[in-house]
């Protein structure tokens, strides 16, 4: 379903999420940011794996939680760059750890979990997606986008979403 600027899609698997998620990285443009945020096991990691496949990362870069090094870095069709601000907690520095940086050049799709914990350095026009536990292998997740260009992505994700759920 989509209301303006906001998708709401039920993923009924770890499957289905990464589904949804490979096809955000296919429609991905340079410099879009994914701030990741739900509860611990809610599928942040999983969505990321997602992502790095429509990035077409090479298989055997495989997607783990950055959560002691902070920022892994893929390449792809663009460079994904993945952080996990966890253990870093409220008020986390963007600009300490080299993400603004990553940020501010605009070259690759940064995707950061636990993303709230840096709120306020996270640029307006960023695609804030949130995860739900809704069952054992259900989650329900809602992307919202914060300006024009996260919201023409997201009407373009919705249609690609749809199309995934008739073949489903
Ligand atoms: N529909 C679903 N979508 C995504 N993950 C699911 C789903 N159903 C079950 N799972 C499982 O939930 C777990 C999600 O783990 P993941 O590491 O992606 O979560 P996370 O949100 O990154 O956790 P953390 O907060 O620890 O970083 C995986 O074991 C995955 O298989
Ligand atoms: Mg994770």
């Amino acid at each position: 379903m989509s209301l303006s600027g906001r998708l709401i899609c039920d993923c009924p698997s770890p499957g289905a999420t990464r589904r949804l998620a490979r096809q955000l990285g296919l429609l991905a443009m340079p410099g879009l940011v994914i701030a990741l945020n739900g509860d611990l096991g809610s599928g942040k990691t999983a969505f990321v794996q997602g992502l790095a496949q429509g990035l077409a990362v090479p298989p055997d870069c495989y997607v783990t939680s950055p959560s002691f090094t902070l920022i892994n870095e893929y390449p792809g069709r663009l460079p994904l760059c993945h952080a996990d601000l966890y253990r870093l907690g409220e008020g986390a520095d963007l600009e300490a750890i080299g993400l603004l940086e990553r940020i501010e050049q605009q070259e690759a799709l940064v995707a950061i979990e636990w993303a709230e914990a840096a709120a306020a350095d996270l640029p307006p026009d960023h695609l804030a997606v949130h995860l739900e536990i809704t069952g054992a292998r259900r989650r329900r997740i809602t992307l919202t986008a914060g300006g024009r260009r996260t919201e023409n992505l997201l009407k373009d994700l919705a249609a690609a979403w749809r199309q995934d759920r008739i073949s489903a």
